[in-house]
């Protein structure tokens, strides 16, 4: 299916961020189809806020972006042994609308970090969090971009094979629970 869409999340907001060039590589493995990378530069979850004006059109739209995408994927950086706060923060907020988007949506998560071990343990704890919501979520193969800041080409390209290999891998599977 060309017309197949593919939103990604970062957990990392900044524009030359190595889980965006990760799921930017993703999206050319995955590839035919439309990719679409959400913006979580989201307000802080505030329950008075909520109160007070409802669902951000912001989020709104995040929710939308995931309850009409064939397949998403997320790709988080490690701060301090955990998934970034900008990206748990999105969960928070998407939980708040109607709709139940994440249910049975098809998902695979990596992760890209300085560290040795390539954000495991913020991956690991990412996939927790998504349990309550109910996502066909991949159990692997498991991509933990380790060094991040050296494994990346000046095009944007991985500069590893077997990093590849394993994305090419992910992403046909995300295709097959996908059904495209
Ligand atoms: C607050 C903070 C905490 C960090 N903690 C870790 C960590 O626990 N493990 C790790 O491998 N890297 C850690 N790093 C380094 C990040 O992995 C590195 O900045 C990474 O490239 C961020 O992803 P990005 O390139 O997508 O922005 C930390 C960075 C920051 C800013």
């Amino acid at each position: 299916m060309s017309d197949s869409i593919l939103l990604g999340l970062s957990g990392s907001l900044r524009k030359n961020a190595t889980n965006r060039k990760l799921l930017r590589e993703a999206a050319r493995l995955f590839a035919p189809g439309t990719y679409i990378e959400a913006d979580l530069k989201l307000p802080l979850y505030d329950g008075d806020l909520e109160d007070a004006e409802g669902i951000p059109e912001v989020v709104q739209t995040l929710a939308d972006q995931i309850a009409q995408a064939h397949a998403v994927i997320i790709s988080t950086p490690e701060y301090n042994k955990g998934p970034s706060g900008v990206l748990k923060n999105a969960l928070d907020w998407v939980s708040r609308t109607d709709g139940k988007p994440w249910m049975d949506k098809p998902l695979a998560v990596m992760s890209s970090a300085a560290g040795r071990a390539g954000g495991e343990r913020a991956q690991m704890i990412l996939r927790s969090y998504m349990v309550p919501f109910q996502p066909r979520i991949l159990p692997g193969p498991e991509i933990h971009l380790s060094d991040s800041a050296n494994e990346f080409e000046a095009d944007g390209r991985l500069a590893n094979d077997r990093y590849e290999r394993n994305l090419q891998n992910l992403m046909q599977k995300l295709r097959a629970e996908a059904g495209i």
